[in-house]
This record gives structure tokens, sequence and C-alpha cells, in this order.
């Protein structure tokens, strides 16, 4: 006679699922984040080029709000689209994930989002915008307030060798023997803002190359963890949330960023404070931005980038290219999907 608890779950698929779920949260949600960001990426990239930036940003939180609804987590945003009287979807302290009945055993999921990192890159048709999440276990990664962090990115070469204190010229030359070149070899990325406008007459004078982007600091730090992106080092002040996520990536890639929230209004103070956040000044590295024991980071690309494709749409489906990064698995996995239509002749190309 078979077990009549076996009988019941089979009968059952989405509670044997469920069932399976353990606590790591790494190899049971990574495949299942690139559905989150692939569906947002699919949808925000139908918009590129409107000249929209609002409706590209809507259409990603919503196609990530509703897919993260399907995976089986209790998820909280802890960094997402504003607190939550100013944002409808993906607000901070919202609960995501899909509905179990009681009793059903699935891993309690902290999540940082940025559904369209480059909202006015993806509205122009400009390249490096992406769809990005990051995911802990609880507490696993720094709820940044919304302000303006300082930050210093460099891949697993350059670890430990830069110091965002330091003249601009001393890290160009550290990054340089790091990597055995020349200063004047190097490409550093600095988002185009007149606030850089020291910054980047250092850089210059240093002798090193700039690369100057309009938005989209998240995806070039990534870019810098990863060799032959031809991103050497991003540097300069971008938003605290993104900030978090490259945390999270970096921690991932073995890469190595410094980071000082740039906190200049009383609510900000008060905000840090009500952190437990004592020195406005502190500098903080990658372990300190994303402390989580499981993380995962993932993205899709939207428009084309130094890292990422963006989505391509063809006759019969539509093609997408993503990370998704775990630190404990040691897989670093690039997927290229193609999400086909569903018609009786589809064909799919190489
Ligand atoms: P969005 O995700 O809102 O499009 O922000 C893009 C971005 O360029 C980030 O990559 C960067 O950290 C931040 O904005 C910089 O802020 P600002 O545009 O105020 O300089």
């Amino acid at each position: 006679m078979p077990d009549a608890n076996i009988q019941n779950e089979s009968s059952n698929p989405s509670k044997a699922i469920a069932k399976s779920y353990g606590h790591n949260i790494e190899t049971d949600l990574a495949l299942e984040f690139v559905r989150v960001v692939e569906n947002a990426a699919i949808e925000s990239a139908r918009t590129m080029g409107m000249g929209d930036s609002p409706l590209s940003d809507k259409v990603a939180v919503e196609s990530m709000r509703a897919t993260m609804d399907t995976v089986p987590m209790h998820g909280t945003i802890v960094i997402g689209e504003g607190e939550r009287d100013e944002a409808p979807m993906l607000y901070i302290g919202e609960r995501v994930g899909a509905e179990f009945p009681d009793g059903m055993h699935v891993p309690e999921v902290d999540i940082a989002v940025d559904p369209l990192e480059g909202t006015n890159l993806c509205a122009t048709g400009a390249p490096g915008s992406i769809t990005v999440l990051a995911a802990s276990e609880h507490g696993g990664l720094l709820h940044a307030p919304d302000c303006y962090m300082q930050k210093i990115v460099v891949g697993p070469a350059c670890k430990g060798a830069v110091d965002i204190d330091a003249p601009v010229s001393d890290n160009l030359k550290k990054i340089a023997k790091r990597l055995d070149r020349d200063v004047e070899d190097l490409v550093i990325v600095v988002l185009d803002r007149p606030r850089h406008a020291q910054l980047i007459a250092d850089i210059r004078a240093a002798g090193a190359r700039i690369k100057l982007i309009q938005d989209g600091d998240l995806s070039a730090g990534i870019a810098a963890a990863v060799l032959g992106t031809g991103v050497h080092a991003v540097m300069g002040s971008g938003g605290a949330p993104e900030g978090v996520i490259t945390a999270a990536a970096l921690r991932c890639l073995n890469g190595y960023m410094q980071g000082r929230l740039l906190i200049n209004t009383p609510e900000l103070e008060e905000r840090i404070a009500s952190m437990g956040i004592k020195d406005k000044n502190k500098i903080y590295e990658a372990e300190e931005l994303a402390p989580g024991k499981q993380l995962i980071f993932a993205a899709t690309g939207v428009t084309d980038g130094a890292l990422l494709k963006g989505v391509r749409y063809f006759g019969e489906g539509v093609r997408t290219s993503s990370i998704v990064v775990t630190l404990n698995t040691g897989k670093v996995r690039f997927i290229e999907s193609i999400h086909l239509d569903k018609y009786a002749d589809v064909k799919v190309r190489f």
C-alpha cells in the first residue's frame, strides 16, 4: 500500500515542489531569479526608444513583481522602488513570492531590486540598461537609504589595492601595477555628471582613459569585476541602492569595492541613525554592504552593454542574455535564452 503522504504530494505538484525546498537559497532560487530579470527585460525592451522613461520603468516593475509571485519563497523587498507611500509595487518592506498553504517550507529571502537600471538609456535606445536584482537570506543586504554613495569598484586582481580616500593618481598607479600595464592603458568608467568634474580632471591628468556614461554605474561595476570587458575600474558617486546590489555581485565575482554614503540632509542623518549607523563617514566594503552568507545576483541586458547583449525580438520569439552568480556554489552562468512563441512550426536558430 503506497504511503498516503506520497500519494498526496504526487497528486499536488506544487506541494511536492514546495516541500523539497530547503534553505539553500542559492541552489533553489538562482534560476528562478533569472526568470524574474528575463521577463522584466523582455517587457521593458519593448519600450526602447519610445522616449518615455516612466513607462519603461513601470513595465519592468510590473513584470518583475508578477514573476516574483511565481517564485517559491517568502520574499521581502529591502531595496526597491521607494517607501510604501511613494511606490505602488516593489516598495521597501513589500512581501513577494508564491503563495503556499500553511506549513509549506519555503525560504525567507531579502531582495534588492533595480527593475530597470538605466531607464533613460532604455527610453533613448542607448547602451547599458539592465534589469537586475540581488537576494540573500534575511539580513544579508544593507538597507541603504536612497542617497548617493561615493564608490570605487575594481576586479579581483586589484583586491585591497585601492583606497577611496587616496589621491586618484595613486589609485590608478596601483590598479595599473596589479593589472600589469601602464596607467595610460586603463579604462575608468565615470558617470558623466558635473559633480565629477574634478575626478575626471584628475583621471585625465594621471593619463588614464575614461569612459563617460550617461547612466548605469551598477552594470559598469559588474563589468569591472569581469576580465575582458575592457573596464578596469568605476569611480565616482552614484546611487547607494545600486551600490548594495553591486556589492552582492562583487562578492560572488571576487571583486573589490569601497563605498561611503553621502549624507547631506537632516532626514538622511535621521534615517542612518535609525539604521544604527553611527559614523556617517564610514567606508564600507562589499562584505558590509552585502554581508549575506548566501547571495544571488541576476541581471538581464535590456539594451546592449559591455557584458550583456540587449533583448532581441524575432519572428518566432525573443532572445535574452543574462548573468547569474552565487556566493558559494562557484557558478557564474551566462545564460542565453530563447523564449519561443507557441505555434506549431516554430524554428530555433543557433
Ligand atoms: P535609474 O536606474 O533610475 O535609471 O538610475 C540610473 C543611474 O545612472 C544609476 O546607475 C546611478 O547609480 C544613478 O542613476 C546616478 O544618479 P544620478 O542620475 O542622480 O547622478
